[in-house]
């Protein structure tokens, strides 16, 4: 970041949901030499195309029924400054050449003008949790436009490949919470700190900061413990050894994942072990989603 922040690259900043796109993107901004100019944010995915248009460009008075006033659109706005078109990967085809269009010549039309361009001086920012260049692939979006956006590809790794980032993460946001919630809450027990550790993470950076949260206000204690962190699921394939845990689906995944060890995923002798039909737990394994190949020898 401090390498292109301060250049005037075009960025694309890719990155499963909750890994921090939206927060790089701020950052870029700030620690640019455009920090004293507008950071204006747009949620592409959020509006469609003619409404996503008028959005971005603005329109003329008049420009279609209910267009009473002029209005400025968000690159106006952004004039100076920095603007961040998150989801680019949702833009339809058409928004998509207006877009180019405004990267390659610094310039564009308001909705309903008659061919009155706008010239401005906008940083771009882009990001997606979308694989853009499968997109391309499959022709849902423009090559050229990705090229574009594309200078820079700053990628944002799944919190449960960045394992050194999992516990100074949990403990700023440990460090957080007990302040906003005014709370002595001062660390985790082993187990707890275990328990982090093995999750997933599907949902990355956000959700174990919704967890934290959580922990801190359930928290009775001094110390967060194992029972204070609900999480969707444990990590595929961890052992369940410290039976820490009094919460009744982690009980039940670790027992279904004992059986499986215990019969090389063998699913019909692991039922038996468990006292279940077959059918019932193959309908637990896939409403756990268990990758129960992984046990078979
Ligand atoms: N390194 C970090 N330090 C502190 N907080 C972080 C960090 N990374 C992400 N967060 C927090 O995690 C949450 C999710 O981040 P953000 O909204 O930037 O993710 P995103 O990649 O844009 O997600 P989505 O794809 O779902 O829009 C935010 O509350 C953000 O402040
Ligand atoms: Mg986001």
């Amino acid at each position: 970041i401090k390498k292109v922040a301060p250049t005037p690259a075009t960025i694309l900043i890719t990155g499963e949901t909750g890994t921090g796109k939206e927060l790089l993107a701020s950052l870029v901004h700030f620690g640019s030499p455009r920090a004293k100019g507008p950071f204006v944010k747009v949620n592409c995915a959020a509006l469609h195309d003619n409404l996503l248009e008028s959005e971005l460009f603005g329109h003329e008075r008049g420009a279609f029924t209910g267009a009473e006033k002029l209005r400025i659109g968000r690159f106006e706005q952004a004039d100076k400054g920095t603007i961040f078109l998150d989801e680019i990967g949702d833009m339809s085809a058409t928004t998509q050449a207006k877009v180019l269009r405004v990267l390659q010549e610094q310039e564009f039309e308001r909705l309903g003008s008659s061919g009155k361009s706008v010239k401005v001086d906008v940083r771009v920012v882009t990001a997606t949790n979308k694989d853009l260049r499968e997109e391309v692939k499959e022709g849902k979006f423009r090559q050229d436009l990705y090229f574009r956006l594309n200078v820079v590809n700053l990628a944002i790794p799944p919190l449960r490949e960045r394992l050194d980032d999992i516990l100074p993460l949990t403990r700023f946001f440990l460090n957080k919470y007990a302040v906003d919630f005014k709370k002595k809450v001062t660390g985790f027990s082993p187990e707890a700190i275990e328990k982090i550790r093995r999750y997933a993470w599907p949902g990355n950076v956000r959700e174990l900061q919704n967890s934290i949260e959580r922990a801190v206000l359930l928290s009775d204690d001094e110390i967060i413990g194992p029972h204070n962190l609900t999480l969707e699921g444990r990590a595929e394939g961890d052992p369940v050894t410290s039976v820490d845990t009094m919460n009744l689906e982690e009980l039940e995944r670790g027992a279904i994942q004992r059986a499986l060890r215990a019969t090389r995923g063998v699913q019909k002798d692991a039922a038996d072990l468990l006292g279940i039909t077959p059918r019932v737990l193959n309908y637990k394994i896939s409403e756990m989603k268990i990758d129960w190949k992984s046990f078979r020898a």
